[in-house]
């Protein structure tokens, strides 16, 4: 059946049975087998199985967790040299999520997404960039030394949010820059809204062109129908996604899937080699194995309570006076299970909201913005958190409502556009630069990336001219609380190329 939400959308895959292994977890195993084999190690790490940790450390965790924090052996193979235990995990989740190979990650999807750029793209190469790209993708051009070319998605008034890059969009700027050879884009976006994977895949697929996803909040697309199409699904080339942002991995622990064809399989194992630790974190590592088992054994089902309590939240909020949180009927390629709650007309920020939520009901959430805070559901809630949110948000709407109705929210406004590109952001982050007050910034080249953090979008690249729009826009948003990383402690100070 296709997906309801996205016609291109095949059904989602049948749980797998045990013949096609997916019940296994071939590294979690070793690695239990060899703790509970009580060998005496005169091996790193230098806790040796929790004995020498500290108390207080062991208090709080408890014991077990020390004795599978190993280091490359043997029995638990090797992740810069996969040949036994590690390989086996990586197949099964290359099978799980319809890769060709499939790449485990301890540090974060911002290593996949480095590894990607270096590996499509050489020094001084043209790549075309969706604007909504993650800080990560700017700091994987430096490392690469590829020339960006960036478009920017919509934004939508009503929503007051840019959504992500149309069909149209991508095809005129790929008609616009015809000597790019690799396409970068970012799906979904922080707030679950999905770019038209399958007809933009097709289309730069036919100018020859290599496709990138970032599909950092996407790990669980592909296990459920109701969701929007997943990048590999679509035919994407690279995709990395964070597999503990959204399902069961630890926090840095995401995955890289790659489709041979258009990636150059062996470039892309060595990049990983160079940019991985030589003592990544089995514990991480385990956490993948056992992620993947779970979301092909019954990802299904679990994603289909998640996607029912955000449905029933998302009803349940749209019933408060003064909150609206769209749905699939507003932007029909939404994840559902990410809520969006517009709280302007309570005459709070979301910043606002956010704070109260923390701080008088103790609840938190992932992220605000002037407008919005947003909500992440996920196979770890439970009727009673979503209960909890929900009556919190009445409590602050009723309070909000009743005191500050008259004082409208003052709008900071959309994202200016990007100043124009001097240098590549390789050049401008490796030329003299000094720090220099923001205010006096303007038509400076940019040696820094600036972001507003959460969701980590670059305001200001390296090797662009601040313009004194990007300049007042990055003063509204500190006005109105937002965190921005990439200027001094003050956000007074900018690096500017000398
Ligand atoms: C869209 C996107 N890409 C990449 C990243 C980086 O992921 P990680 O924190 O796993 O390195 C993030 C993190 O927030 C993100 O939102």
């Amino acid at each position: 059946m296709p997906s309801p939400h996205d016609p291109h959308k095949p059904a989602a895959p049948a749980p797998l049975t045990p013949p096609d292994g997916q019940y296994k977890t071939p590294l979690f195993d070793a690695m239990v087998a060899l703790a509970e084999s009580r060998k005496v190690s005169f091996h790193t790490p230098g806790h040796k199985s929790g004995k020498g940790i500290s108390t207080r450390f062991r208090k709080f965790v408890g014991p077990k967790i020390f004795s599978i924090d190993l280091t490359t052996l043997d029995e638990v193979d090797s992740l810069q040299k996969p040949k036994g235990v590690i390989k086996e995990a990586q197949r099964l989740a290359a099978l799980a999520y319809g890769a060709d190979h499939s790449y485990f990650l301890i540090n974060g999807t911002s290593g996949g997404v480095h590894a990607m750029l270096a590996t499509a793209c050489r020094p001084g190469e043209t790549v075309l960039v969706a604007r909504n790209a993650h800080k990560s993708v700017v700091t994987g051009l430096i490392l690469s030394g590829a020339s960006p070319v960036y478009f920017s998605p919509a934004f939508d008034p009503k929503l007051q949010l840019a959504v992500n890059v149309s069909r149209d969009e991508v095809k005129d700027a790929i008609a616009a820059t015809p000597e790019a050879r690799t396409l970068l884009i970012t799906s979904p976006n922080y707030y679950g809204l999905c770019a038209e994977l399958r007809p933009i895949i097709e289309h730069a697929h036919k100018q020859n062109m290599t496709v990138l996803l970032d599909e950092a909040h996407g790990p669980h697309l592909r296990f459920h129908k109701g969701l929007p199409i997943s990048g590999l699904e679509a035919g994407a080339d690279l995709v990395v996604q964070s597999t503990h942002k959204i399902i069961g991995g630890m926090t840095q622990a995401s995955m890289l899937h790659a489709k041979a064809g258009h990636v150059n399989l062996d470039r892309l194992a060595q990049n990983l080699r160079l940019l991985q630790t030589t003592s990544p974190s089995y514990i991480l590592m385990a956490s993948l194995d056992l992620a993947r088992m779970q979301m092909a054994t019954e990802g299904e089902k679990l994603l289909e309570t998640a996607i029912f309590l955000a449905e029933d939240a998302r009803k349940r909020i749209n019933r408060i006076p003064g909150l609206q949180c769209f749905g699939h009927h507003d932007h029909p390629h939404l994840d559902v299970t990410k809520l969006t709650i517009q709280v302007r007309d309570l005459g709070l920020t979301g910043f606002q909201v956010s704070q109260r939520l923390n701080s008088e009901y103790r609840v938190q959430a992932e992220m605000a913005d002037p407008f919005h805070v947003l909500v992440i559901i996920s196979i770890g809630d439970r009727k009673h958190d979503i209960d909890r949110l929900v009556d919190a948000l009445q409590h602050i709407a009723k309070d909000s409502i009743q005191s500050t109705s008259d004082r409208p929210i003052t709008n900071p406004g959309i994202p200016p556009a990007p100043g124009q590109r001097i240098l590549t952001p390789r050049e401008a982050f490796l030329a003299d630069h000094h720090p220099i007050p923001l205010h006096e910034s303007a038509g400076k080249t940019s040696a820094e990336v600036v972001t507003i953090y959460p969701p980590g979008i670059a305001l200001l690249v390296p090797g662009e001219v601040i313009t004194s729009e990007t300049i007042e826009y990055i003063c509204r948003l500190t006005d109105f609380g937002a965190t921005i990383d990439g200027l001094d402690e003050g956000n007074t100070m900018i690096r500017t190329v000398k």
